[in-house]
């Protein structure tokens, strides 16, 4: 990062994003290295913003990690909102739903462990959703898309958190830690999200990339 990008940063998350104590006690507890991917706090407060925007109710995140992104999005929600978070690995769901009961935004938050493949589908009775945070393995963003595409209502919106793919998208060749298959599935995902005739699209220049698009059907 050059230091004129993490300057910005820096003043966009003073005059913006500063965090309440309660998401800086779950992101400080996140101290292993293989945890340092949550979103950040810029990044959450985008997420809150799309929410407010769109008038979003209910919401669908797979990758649920510590709850960071969930309580960022949680305190965006109206009276009567719900967040579906979904996680592959159980030791990570029981930390998560830890902290949305200290938070008290178990409420408003409902956890669901397992591979999203399989959680996904029980979730179709909830539906459709208003939102669809998608920041789990990106092997699956298009299994993931295509859920969402059947599962959002027409102006609900599709996100998805590094959709660079660790800037391997715009080089137009997987980076090193990158599979050929995770990069064919972000370009497709991608494609799709930026077809006009179904999305009305764009992917932010995050450090990571997040595409952002508002379903059109
Ligand atoms: N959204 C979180 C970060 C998520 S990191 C935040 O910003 O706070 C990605 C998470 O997806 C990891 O916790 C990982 O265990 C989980 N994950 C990976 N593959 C998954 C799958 N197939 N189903 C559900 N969760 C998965
Ligand atoms: C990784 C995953 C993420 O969701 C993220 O935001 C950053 C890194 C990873 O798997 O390395
Ligand atoms: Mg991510």
């Amino acid at each position: 990062m050059t230091t004129a990008f993490k300057n910005r940063l820096d003043y966009i998350q003073h005059t913006f994003a500063p965090e309440s104590d309660a998401l800086r006690d779950v992101r400080e507890s996140l101290t292993d290295p293989n945890d340092q991917i949550y979103l950040s706090p810029q990044e959450g407060k985008l997420l809150q913003v799309l929410i407010t925007m769109a008038g979003v109710r209910k919401i669908v995140e797979i990758g649920t990690l510590g709850g960071y992104s969930a309580l960022w999005m949680a305190a965006a929600l109206p009276a009567g909102g719900q967040i579906f978070t979904l996680e592959k690995d159980p030791a990570r769901a029981v930390r998560a739903a830890g902290h949305f009961a200290r938070f008290d935004a178990d409420k408003k938050i409902t956890l669901k462990t397992g591979d999203a493949l399989q959680t996904l589908p029980q979730l179709e009775n909830d539906g459709p959703f208003d939102m669809v945070f998608i920041d789990a393995d990106k092997l699956n963003y298009m299994n993931y898309l295509n859920w969402a595409e059947k599962n959002v209502r027409k102006g609900g919106l599709i996100v998805g958190d590094n959709t660079f793919l660790f800037d391997s998208v715009w080089r137009g060749a997987p980076a090193d830690n990158v599979r050929k298959t995770a990069f064919d599935a972000m370009q497709n995902f991608n494609k799709r999200l930026g077809d006009a005739n179904l999305y009305r699209g764009i992917l932010l220049p995050t450090e990571e990339g997040m595409t952002v698009a508002v379903k059109l059907f």
